[in-house]
């Protein structure tokens, strides 16, 4: 029997679809695309790192992810200047990658105290590590600071730490390999040209 017709055979009517599952897996932890893969290169070698999608902006076809100022990507992302973002779902056989321009925004702009107010008190936590990440330990140690500990020393702390990446997507493709075989690319290019076409699987 043939396959059905997928919204992977209209370029229009797959952006969209995929778009709307970019903007679900950024809303439900459970989703899948809650948790992409960013890599970006640190000197010649190609860091992938498991990240959350914290916000998204299709307009302006943002994706926003945080980070502490002390860990390895926070002084490298600033010179690499281009990232990139894999999501998979198996359920759908999907996948999408994102490459772009990533920056790390400044911490004393408006735009990071937003972010941070809208974080819970449990993932402000994460930035409240008395260890620096990274930092090579002689043996396990708890370096997290209990949420129901949380001085005000600690949360001023966090807030130190904590960064604002955004990755502008010049390019993004897809993959799609439930039922028949799909593979698109859209090209954001400058201001709004579009350009979309399939590419053989
Ligand atoms: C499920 C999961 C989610 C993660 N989310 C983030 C995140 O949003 N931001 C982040 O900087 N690191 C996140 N990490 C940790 C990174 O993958 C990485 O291990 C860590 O940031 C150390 O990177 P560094 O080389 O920059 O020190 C996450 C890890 C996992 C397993």
């Amino acid at each position: 029997m043939p396959n059905e017709p997928s919204p992977f055979d209209d370029l229009k009517l797959a952006h969209d679809v995929v778009w709307n599952e970019l903007r679900e897996g950024m809303q439900k932890p459970r989703h899948a695309f809650h948790w992409p893969t960013l890599c970006y290169l640190d000197g010649f070698t190609p860091v992938p790192r498991t990240v959350v999608l914290r916000d998204l902006n299709r307009s302006e076809k943002r994706f926003e992810i945080h980070t502490d100022a002390r860990s390895r990507k926070a002084a490298v992302i600033p010179k690499a200047k281009h990232a990139s973002l894999s999501f998979y779902d198996p359920r759908k056989s999907l996948q999408l990658t994102v490459m772009g321009r990533i920056e790390m925004l400044d911490t004393r702009k408006d735009y990071t105290e937003l972010a941070w107010a809208k974080l819970n008190l449990a993932t402000k936590t994460i930035y409240a590590n008395t260890i620096d990440p990274g930092t090579a330990m002689l043996e396990p140690e708890n370096t997290t600071v209990p949420v129901d500990d949380m001085s005000t020393e600690d949360l001023a702390r966090a807030r130190k730490n904590f960064r604002v990446l955004h990755l502008t997507a010049d390019r993004l493709e897809v993959l799609s390999l439930k039922g028949n075989h799909r593979r698109l690319l859209f090209d954001y290019g400058l201001a709004g040209q579009r350009r979309a076409a399939w590419l053989a699987p």
